[in-house]
């Protein structure tokens, strides 16, 4: 039986993964710290290691890894911009959850343009207090409003579903535009003027780190929902605080932050924030901040369990590594896949 040492452990990860470990033969140490250059050394005698959105797979890391004979990692997520690829390659091979449930993310991105829009966030508080006011709540219809998409992959793609089904118009920013009714492709500065809610879908790359800055703010429609479940860094943070200030951004929805990494996934009720511009967020009436949660839904959970266990038994039992990624995925050439099934 393979071993597993699973980072950044929470207890609805074991509850998922302990449900589907048999199916795939692995004993699972679950450990709660995420993975650094320090914490790799808890997958001493482990075969495998897993791990998640905000595990730190620096040069550092992968080396202590590789040290201790781990040769492959299974990420139990879809984006992958905390893995250095190229202090990977051929040495440890990077295996993904590619899709898990578009529909978890984009129904938890609309959840949030809604409830900021129609600010249910606020209602819920008055009325705990038998506040029944309803001044300051006015919101907008969606129906007929245009609402900007960027990246339309598969979250993207069932995240426009769903603005279809309110009515919206849809205007779509990615450099590989798909055929689809109902949907027009913009450059990014037309999506930003015409759109009243905009949400980001797009992974984070070197093209793509703060897209949403201080010159497309300027850009935006007065007023506009802004909307990130996808990576904190595609939004420049201190701009988008500028922007709230100045009220060009009317609310912002964020399941992601820049700096995420130091606070979600904790609870940290009892200590002080030392990051002024989160803190700040948070204060506003008009942002609402999760914990990178978009993804929390049983569907999703049980998903990510089975492909993540089955992408490892793949590589143990030496089959095609479909889910396996490194830093010549889709450059071609260079991609070794058509010929080993693995990058390399
Ligand atoms: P995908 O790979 O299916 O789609 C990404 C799309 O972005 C593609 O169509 C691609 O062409 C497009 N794109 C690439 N560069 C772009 C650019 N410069 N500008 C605009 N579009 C660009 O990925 P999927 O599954 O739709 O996921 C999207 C992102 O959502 C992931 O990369 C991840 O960061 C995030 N995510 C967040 C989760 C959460 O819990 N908050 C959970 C899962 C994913």
């Amino acid at each position: 039986m393979k071993t597993i040492s699973f980072y950044d452990a929470k207890s609805y990860d074991k509850m998922f993964f302990d449900k589907r470990k048999k199916d795939f033969d692995f004993e699972i140490n679950y450990y709660e710290d995420k993975l650094n250059r320090r914490s790799a050394l808890m997958a001493e005698n482990s075969d495998a290691v897993v791990a998640f959105v905000n595990d730190t797979l620096d040069a550092a890391t992968l080396d202590k890894l590789y040290e201790l004979g781990i040769r492959v990692i299974g990420m139990r997520c879809s984006g992958y911009n905390n893995v250095d690829f190229k202090a990977a390659y051929e040495r440890i091979h990077v295996l993904r959850v590619p899709a898990y449930s578009p529909y978890a993310i984009a129904e938890h991105a609309m959840g949030m343009a809604i409830m900021l829009n129609r600010k249910l966030h606020r209602a819920y508080n008055r009325t705990r207090e038998y506040n029944f006011s309803l001044n300051g709540l006015t919101g907008f219809d969606f129906h007929g409003k245009t609402i900007g998409v960027i990246g339309t992959g598969k979250i993207g793609q069932a995240f426009i579903n769903l603005c279809l089904g309110f009515g919206m118009r849809v205007l779509a920013y990615d450099p590989y535009p798909l055929e689809r009714d109902g949907v027009t492709y913009v450059e990014l500065d037309e999506l930003c003027r015409e759109a009243s809610v905009i949400s980001l879908h797009c992974p984070l790359t070197k093209e793509t780190k703060h897209i949403i800055n201080e010159e497309t703010i300027a850009k935006m429609r007065e007023g506009v929902i802004l909307i990130n479940t996808s990576r904190g860094a595609l939004i420049d943070s201190e701009a988008l605080l500028a922007g709230i200030k100045s009220h060009r951004i009317g609310a912002a929805g964020l399941d992601v932050y820049e700096e995420e990494t130091d606070f979600f996934y904790e609870d940290l009720s009892d200590t002080i924030i030392q990051d002024d511009v989160l803190a700040r967020l948070i204060s506003m009436p008009n942002v609402v901040v999760t914990s990178h949660q978009a993804f929390l839904t049983e569907e999703a959970l049980d998903n990510i369990a089975q492909i993540t266990l089955s992408n490892l038994r793949d590589y143990f039992d030496g089959k095609p590594l479909l889910n396996e990624v490194c830093y010549h995925c889709n450059k071609k050439p260079g991609c070794k896949k058509d010929e080993l099934a693995r990058c390399f």
